[in-house]
């Protein structure tokens, strides 16, 4: 067993672009890696602490002897990072069980993904915590880093479909389906995307706890909302495989008409969705939790730079094209 008393590891993005919120129902999502990371560095120290540090603006510090449950006595910053400090803890009762020493740790967390904007952050920033804690004490498996990461993303949902660290630890374009192995997409053409911010922060938590209200009072509906998703990924795979962009952008659009029957669209994504259509996207729908956060627009390669200089010149401040990585989680 190797002993180091630093290390590093990042992990990515995602963007959603068929199934979310059915996904959480077993329906399937696709999904994809995308080239924003966040880079966790983890240094072994004395003090018996554990100690986060995040450049999104938070600061919080934690006994690393017993799993505080937060609540009133915690301040925001220690809130918002209760999964990632939950996520270490975990990680260093195994070594305390093994040494009988309570380790402390400095976690650093540099993202350049925004937060609370459906891409991920929050599991990618678990994920990359995990694989460098762990990598304090020896190198990890992926499948060991991606269970024990959703078991801190069930902190903040406990009924999440695990999708976002899934493709936060493996990377890549997948069709997912909850509590099965995933599926490796090979899209036939480059998928041009641009990801717009509407700047309002969502929380996955209420957005999840909505639809399932939703789904309690509208059964049949729900179930119809769900089969037509299904049939629309499905769909989308094959429109990937064969490389049909125009197609692949109606589904985007009718994917999205279904989130907006199950009400998690709001008008500030519905006007960046018209903005898209009205400038040469072929698709766009949101992605992620909804009730904010992001919009996804697909277009043709010939049309992403143009489609980047217009929402430049109509003054729109958030919004950067992507590229779906194959990188998943790597350790330094
Ligand atoms: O907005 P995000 O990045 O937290 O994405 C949530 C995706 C959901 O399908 C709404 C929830 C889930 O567990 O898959």
């Amino acid at each position: 067993m190797t002993c180091v008393k630093i290390a590093r590891a990042s992990a990515p993005a995602k963007v959603m672009l068929f199934g979310e919120h059915f996904v959480v129902y077993g329906c399937p999502a696709i999904l994809g890696s995308i080239d924003k990371r966040v880079s966790v560095t983890a240094k072994q120290t004395e003090s018996e602490k554990i100690n986060i540090n995040s450049n999104m603006g938070f600061l919080a510090s934690y006994s690393s002897e017993s799993l505080d449950k937060p609540g009133p006595q915690f301040s925001e910053a220690q809130n918002t990072l209760y999964p990632i400090y939950a996520a270490v803890h975990d990680v260093l009762k195994d070594h305390f069980e093994v040494d009988g020493r309570h380790h402390g740790v400095e976690i650093d967390i540099k993202s350049d993904i925004p937060w609370g904007a459906g891409l991920g952050s929050s599991a990618a920033s678990c994920v990359a915590t995990v694989g460098a804690v762990k990598s304090l004490f020896l190198k990890p498996e992926k499948e060991w880093v991606y269970s024990r990461a959703l078991g801190a993303e069930r902190i903040i949902h406990e009924n999440s479909s695990g999708a976002d660290c899934n493709i936060s630890t493996f990377g890549g374009l997948i069709y997912y389906i909850k509590d099965t192995r995933n599926k490796k997409i090979s899209s036939k053409a480059e998928l041009s995307l641009v990801v717009l911010i509407t700047g309002i922060k969502h929380s996955t938590r209420s957005q999840v706890s909505f639809v399932k209200n939703f789904r309690n009072q509208n059964r049949s509906l729900f179930n119809d909302l769900a089969n037509r998703a299904t049939r629309v990924c499905d769909k989308a795979v094959s429109a990937m495989r064969s490389g049909d962009i125009i197609k692949l952008g109606e589904l985007m659009n009718e994917n999205h008409m279904l989130l907006k029957d199950l009400g998690v669209s709001n008008d500030e994504i519905n006007d960046l969705i018209r903005f898209c259509l009205d400038n040469g996207a072929t698709g766009a729908k949101l992605t992620g939790a909804g009730g904010g956060g992001s919009v996804v627009a697909l277009l043709s390669n010939e049309n992403q730079a143009s489609f980047v200089r217009k929402l430049g010149k109509k003054g729109f401040r958030q919004y950067f094209p992507v590229r779906i990585s194959s990188y998943g989680l790597l350790i330094e």
